[in-house]
């Protein structure tokens, strides 16, 4: 089994294909990054809105943002989608998160479900992460049917959390465990 973050991974799916981003995505990533229909329902301090500039952001995805997180791209035939995350990976606890957004462009077609399954393929086949947990806003209705058609089950509901908003933010807290899987886990204040 392979450590999660010890390599860069190439995903390919029936629809999406999920990679590294290089520079060629550049332009692609800055029109994203400026979509707010994009942000409604996500933390407000996501890596790639960390530097203004796509370029910045590219740069350090795999340098600095590594230390924390697993960002990659998703592609669909006619290119960038939007990007999809591993995160919260704390040896030798082996949990990890995922998250994903996309372009509205790229709503309704079955990406996110793909995406999310692809990346919980990834984790529990080929790294040794044993657990993968997510984290939904609660009014995020189309988040939360992407979780659950990738079998996780709900552990909490509508924790108060600090997505960055000035104010708390309702939050359903997702759990997925591996197959033969022995080890509990539970959210704090579960
Ligand atoms: C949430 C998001 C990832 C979903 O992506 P997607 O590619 O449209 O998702 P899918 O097509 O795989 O599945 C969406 C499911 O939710 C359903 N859905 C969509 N909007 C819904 C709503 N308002 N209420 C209930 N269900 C809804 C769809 O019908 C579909 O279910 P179905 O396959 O049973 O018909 C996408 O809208 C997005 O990127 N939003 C902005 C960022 C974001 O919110 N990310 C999630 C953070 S946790």
């Amino acid at each position: 089994m392979k450590k999660l973050f010890s390599e860069l991974p190439e995903i390919a799916g029936r629809l999406l294909t999920l990679r590294p981003l290089d520079m060629s995505d550049a332009a692609a990533l800055a029109r994203f990054k400026n979509d707010p229909d994009v942000y409604k329902r996500v933390p407000a301090f996501l890596f790639e809105q960390k530097y203004e500039s796509a370029e910045e952001v590219i740069g350090k995805l795999y340098t600095e943002c590594i230390k924390e997180s697993l960002i990659l791209g998703a592609f669909d035939e006619e290119g960038f989608c939007g990007l999809a995350e591993i995160y919260g990976y704390k040896p030798p606890l082996l949990k990890a998160s995922v998250g994903g957004r996309l372009l509205p462009r790229c709503w309704g077609k079955g990406y996110a479900t793909e995406m999310i399954g692809l990346l919980v393929g990834y984790l529990l086949n080929e790294t040794d992460v044993e657990i993968v947990t997510a984290s939904t806003m609660v009014e995020n209705k189309a988040a939360a049917k992407v979780i659950k058609k990738n079998g996780f089950r709900r552990a909490m509901h509508g924790v108060p959390e600090d997505w960055g908003f000035g104010r708390p933010t309702a939050v359903d807290k997702w759990i997925r465990t591996g197959v033969g899987c022995r080890m509990e886990y539970r959210f704090r204040g579960q």
